[in-house]
C-alpha cells in the first residue's frame, strides 16, 4: 500500500528541493522521478550509496560551488540533461520468466581488450576539481573494476602517471589546438604511453555555458590547480608548449582531420559527438574505427535530441560495421540494457562517476562501477539475457 504524504515526507522533500540546484531558480530540469530517485546525501562513505544520485546529493552539499556547476549544469538553459533521460523513459523493457540466467556475464570485448563491463569511463577534463588524485583515483578504481578510462586532453595528471596508475592501456580524447605540431606530439605522448585508441571530440566548435559564465561573474575563482593564471598552461599535456598564441580549436575543422590523424597515428581513431546517422556514414567513409555518439552531457548544444534517440539512428546506419559506445545521461542499469539492446557495444559515464570521485576519491568511484554493474546484471537477469551478446531489439519497445 502506498503510504500517505504525511508532514514528515513533505518536509524530507523540501529539504531535498533546498539542496538541490532548483533552489538557485535555475533549475536543471530535473522531473520529479529523479527527485525522489534521490537520497539526502547523508551518505558518509561510499559503501552507504545505494544508488549514484547518493553520490550527488553528498557533492551537491561538499562541494566548492565553482567546481560543482562546471561539473553539473549543461549548455544555455541545461534542458538537455533532461532531454537525454527523457529519451530512456520513451524506451520500456520487455523482461522474460523461467530463464536460466543464474550465471550472469557482464564482461565486453573491444579492440581485443576484455574489460569487466560495458560501463566506461568518458573523458572528463580537470579532474583535480574534484578530487586533489584527480584522473589517477580514476585510474585506480577502473584497474580495480577492469574497466576503460578514457583520458582528456585538458587532464590535471599526465597521460604517463595516470596509464601507469591504469596498468593497462588508456584511450585518449583529442580536442584539437591551432598547431599541429602541438597536437601532434600530444598524440605521440598518447601513443608512447601505451594508448590504445583516440577519441577525436568533435561536438563543440562552440557553445554557450551560462551557469558558469554567471559564477565566473559573481564569485572569485581563485584555486591552484586547475585556473592560478592561464588555465591552459598548467595543464600537463601543455607542458613546455608556447600558449600565447594557442587555440584549443582548429578554425574551419572538417573531416580531413580525420584523415590527418589516421595517417599520424598507429592508435585505433574514434570520433566523439557523433549524433546522426548522416554522420555517421561520412564517418565510416573516412574510415574511423569506431563511434562514440554523445551530446557531450547536455553540454554541447540544444538540439532536444537525447543521446539515446541519436544512438537508435547511428545503430541503423552503421550496421555493425564499427564499434558504437554511447554517453550523456546514464545513470542506471537500465539506461545501460537500453542501449545494448539498441546496438551500443559499451556505454560512457561521465557525471556519475566525478560524483564519486568528488566524494570519496578513488572508492567513490568504484562503488559508482559497482552500483551500475550490480543494476544492470539485475536488469539483465529479469530480461533472461545471461550475457551481452542475448541482448537484442527484441527486449525493448520504443514509442513515437
Ligand atoms: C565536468 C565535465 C568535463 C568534461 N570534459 C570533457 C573533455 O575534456 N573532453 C570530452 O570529450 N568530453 C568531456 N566531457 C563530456 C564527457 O566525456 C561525456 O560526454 C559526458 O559527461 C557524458 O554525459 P554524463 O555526464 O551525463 O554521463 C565532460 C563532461 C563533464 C561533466
Amino acid at each position: 500500500m502506498l503510504k500517505p504524504f504525511t508532514l514528515q515526507s513533505r518536509r524530507a522533500l523540501l529539504r531535498f528541493l533546498a539542496a538541490s540546484p532548483l533552489a538557485y531558480g535555475r533549475g536543471l530540469g530535473l522531473r520529479a522521478g529523479d527527485a525522489l530517485a534521490q537520497s539526502e546525501g547523508s551518505i558518509e562513505d561510499a559503501a552507504h550509496a545505494v544508488n549514484v544520485f547518493d553520490f550527488e546529493a553528498y557533492v551537491k552539499r561538499h562541494m566548492q560551488i565553482g567546481h560543482y556547476t562546471y561539473m553539473a549544469y549543461g549548455s544555455d538553459d541545461s534542458s538537455m540533461l533532461e532531454v537525454n533521460r527523457e529519451g530512456f523513459r520513451r524506451i520500456r523493457l520487455r523482461p522474460r520468466r523461467l530463464v536460466d540466467v543464474s550465471a550472469i556475464d557482464t564482461s565486453v570485448e573491444l579492440f581485443g581488450e576484455r574489460y569487466a563491463m560495458p560501463i566506461f569511463c568518458a573523458p572528463c577534463g580537470a579532474q583535480q576539481a574534484f578530487h586533489p588524485e584527480g584522473e589517477v583515483a580514476v585510474a585506480r578504481a577502473a584497474r580495480a573494476k577492469n574497466t576503460l578510462q578514457i583520458l582528456s586532453t585538458v587532464t590535471n595528471r599526465s597521460v604517463e602517471d595516470v596509464a601507469s596508475a591504469r596498468g593497462a592501456p588508456l584511450w585518449f580524447q583529442l580536442y584539437p589546438t591551432s598547431d599541429w605540431n602541438v597536437t601532434r606530439a600530444m598524440i605521440r605522448r598518447a601513443e608512447d604511453a601505451g594508448c590504445a585508441a583516440l577519441a577525436l571530440t568533435v561536438d563543440i566548435p562552440a557553445r554557450n555555458m551560462e551557469e558558469s559564465a554567471r559564477l565566473r561573474r559573481d564569485t572569485n575563482r581563485e584555486c591552484v590547480g586547475c585556473h592560478t593564471g592561464d588555465p591552459w598552461s598548467t595543464k600537463p599535456m601543455f607542458a613546455g608548449v608556447d600558449m600565447s598564441s594557442l587555440r584549443m580549436s582548429v578554425a574551419g575543422l572538417t573531416w580531413d582531420y580525420v584523415d590527418r590523424l589516421k595517417d599520424a597515428t598507429s592508435m585505433k581513431v574514434l570520433v566523439k559527438g557523433i549524433v546522426t546517422a548522416d554522420d555517421a556514414l561520412i564517418a565510416l567513409e573516412r574510415g574511423v574505427d569506431g563511434l562514440i555518439v554523445s551530446n557531450h552531457g547536455g553540454r554541447a548544444e540544444a538540439s532536444g535530441i537525447s543521446s539515446i534517440e541519436s544512438l537508435q539512428e547511428v545503430v541503423a546506419a552503421v550496421q555493425g560495421r564499427v564499434p558504437i559506445l554511447v554517453d550523456s545521461g546514464f545513470r542506471r542499469g537500465t539506461d545501460i540494457f537500453k542501449a545494448l539492446a539498441i546496438g551500443a557495444d559499451a556505454i560512457c559515464i561521465g557525471r556519475p562517476y566525478l560524483w564519486g570521485l568528488g566524494a570519496f576519491g578513488q572508492s567513490g568511484v568504484e562503488r559508482v562501477l559497482d552500483i551500475l554493474t550490480r543494476e544492470l546484471e539485475i536488469v539483465m537477469t529479469q530480461m533472461g539475457t545471461a550475457s551481452l551478446a542475448e541482448i537484442t531489439p527484441s527486449s525493448i519497445v520504443v514509442s513515437g
